[in-house]
């Protein structure tokens, strides 16, 4: 099979879907690799490593596109990237389609069939593909959080961990999955008053087992969030239906209530977010506010950390790549319930359920 690596081209986006030693291994099971020129390099990989790992530098995108059969890159397929997609060609990335119907339309027009990190599932039904995303967005979710607390950020000029004498500050977490747990993790590292909440009960209490002690497990529901919300200086939006929009649990009416100069990042932006006021950001303009509440909603918060990302990225990655070049959509949508779940689109319909689901419901 031929696989094709682009550069990607979203704001600020500094990962790359392959590294030279995913370029070895697919060319090892005697695949032809075509990586377009620089597409590595951002993320500390340069065109003579893939070189050496038996892969191929072409000079565009659009030639990218034109040969593989199969693209593997990290984000979903932006405008000018749209007219490349050829039908049957298959493209596995994020797509997060939950969140535009705009990208699904235009997938189910170009004929792809594309395979989707983020609804990929386990034996156990865990998302092995989002999950060491999810691990280092939770962990600059606090990073950024603490940053725009700061008051030449517009923040209300806060230390999340105080200090002797000083109260440390309240930050919030909706929902306890990767992202909220890992956030939570650093939080309670900086020494802030930490408040996670979730609808599962067996997940919070595994939370409460693990996590420091000042981290404090509480079930969410709308009660819950106005309380903490209003007393709270960060709130981290970290909920997740997989394949589906996530849920608002942030009002308008209740971010009224909350207190000028809080943060809010919402983690949860790439399935559409979890606040009414919540709209997708880039790295270069990551914040807005509304009613005086810093929002930074930015969409692909590992790109910034991009040796980091691309490391952990293909480290889960790299197995199902060769899985899928080796075996075809068909035979690997066979292998398990979860690898089927990562079809979302072939043939020019909608085949995986949430996200019809998703947009069914609007
Ligand atoms: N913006 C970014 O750059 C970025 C990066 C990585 C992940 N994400 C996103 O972050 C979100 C969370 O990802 P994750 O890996 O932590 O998911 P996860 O499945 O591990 O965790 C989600 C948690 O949300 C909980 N939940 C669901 N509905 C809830 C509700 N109404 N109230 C409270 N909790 C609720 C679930 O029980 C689960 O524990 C996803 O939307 C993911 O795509 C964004």
């Amino acid at each position: 099979m031929i696989i094709g690596v682009p550069k990607e081209i979203k704001a600020d986006e500094y990962r790359v879907g392959l590294m030279p030693v995913g370029a070895h291994l697919l060319a090892q099971d005697g695949h032809t690799v075509l990586v377009e020129a620089d597409a590595g390099r951002a993320s500390g990989f340069e065109d003579a490593a893939y070189v050496e790992a038996g892969a191929a530098i072409v000079d565009s995108s659009a030639e990218v596109y034109a040969r593989a059969e199969m693209v593997v890159k990290v984000k979903e397929p932006q405008p000018e990237e749209i007219g490349r997609l050829r039908p049957g060609q298959m493209v596995f990335c994020y797509f997060h389609f939950a969140a535009s119907r705009e990208l699904t339309e235009a997938c189910l027009q170009s004929g792809i069939t594309a395979v989707a990190y983020e609804t990929l599932a386990d034996a156990k039904g865990r998302l092995p593909l989002l999950t060491p995303m999810s691990e280092i967005a939770g962990r600059m979710s606090i990073q950024e959080g603490a940053k725009y607390l700061e008051k030449p950020q517009k923040g209300k000029g806060i230390l999340l961990g105080g200090v002797p004498g000083v109260a440390p500050a309240n930050v919030l977490i909706l929902g306890g999955g990767t992202v909220g747990a890992s956030a939570a993790r650093m939080a309670a590292g900086l020494a802030a008053n930490v408040t996670l909440m979730d609808i599962s009960l067996d997940r919070l209490r595994y939370l409460d087992e693990i996590m420091p002690a000042n981290v404090t497990t509480i079930y969410c529901d709308p009660h819950a969030v106005r309380d903490y919300a209003r007393n709270a200086d960060l709130v981290i939006g970290a909920v997740l239906i997989p394949g589906g929009r996530a849920p608002h649990l942030i009002t308008r009416s209740l971010l009224r209530e909350m207190k000028d100069g809080s943060v809010f990042v919402d983690v949860s932006i790439d399935q559409g977010g979890c606040a009414e006021t919540s709209r997708p950001t880039t790295h270069s303009v990551p914040t807005y506010i509304v009613d005086g509440i810093v929002h930074y909603c930015v969409t692909n918060i590992p790109g910034a950390v991009s040796r980091t990302s691309t490391h952990a990225l293909c480290n889960a990655t790299g197995p199902y790549v060769r899985q899928l070049a080796s075996l075809g959509i068909d035979e690997f949508a066979a292998v398990s319930p979860g690898h089927a779940a990562a079809v979302n689109v072939k043939d020019g319909r909608i085949t995986n359920a949430a996200v019809a689901h998703a947009h069914a419901e609007g």
